[in-house]
């Protein structure tokens, strides 16, 4: 469904035990890139009807899990400060061809791809975090459906600028390059560390 090619490894969860502080402000950053991604899609095809409506309902969401987050930091005497953030993103976005409509297709492949290992951390959060605190484990189990969606709807807007066997072609090779930059893993704890 979320058209990964790799799982999270043990390495990343244990990062997460260690500096929860530090994942739960990264996810705060990431829910506000999430949305400005989706702000700079309406910006650069602004005469796409259908993608403006998709993204700015993204936008309005990812707004509103930035605010839960920095919720839930409030509630937790986290203070939301600026972090160095991890390399997965840029590394990500430089994949993305300079040409039209190619480049159409790899912002949106590269937006799916965050989404849908967003979504799987999520889900392994929730269950690594059941037994220890719940109410962190209900948060994340609270994102996972709207962060699928998100891939989904990324996913079949790519098809309005290539036919689909060419999307699907484009959304494995991003996949496999997806699976080797989270597989080397990143020093500082984050969410795609
Ligand atoms: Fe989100
Ligand atoms: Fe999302």
């Amino acid at each position: 469904m979320l058209n990964l090619q790799s799982n999270t490894s043990a390495r990343w969860l244990q990062q997460v035990a260690e500096h929860l502080d530090q994942i739960l402000i990264d996810h705060a950053h990431c829910e506000k890139k999430a949305a400005g991604t989706a702000m700079n899609l309406i910006f650069a095809y602004v005469e796409n009807q259908e993608l403006c409506q998709a993204m700015s309902q993204i936008v309005n969401e990812e707004l509103a899990h930035f605010h839960l987050v920095l919720d839930l930091l409030n509630r937790r005497g986290i203070r939301f400060r600026r972090q160095t953030p991890s390399q997965y993103g840029r590394r990500l976005n430089d994949l993305v061809r300079k040409q039209e409509p190619q480049r159409a297709v790899d912002r949106l492949l590269v937006a799916s791809l965050i989404e849908a290992r967003s979504c799987e951390r999520f889900d392994l959060l929730r269950k690594h975090l059941q037994d220890q605190d719940r109410e962190l484990a209900d948060f994340f189990g609270g994102l996972f459906e709207s962060e699928a969606r998100h891939h989904s709807t990324y996913v079949r807007l790519a098809k309005m600028y290539a036919d689909e066997e060419t999307v699907h072609a484009r959304l494995k090779e991003l996949a496999a390059d997806e699976a080797r930059i989270i597989g080397e893993g990143e020093a500082l704890p984050r969410v795609h560390s």
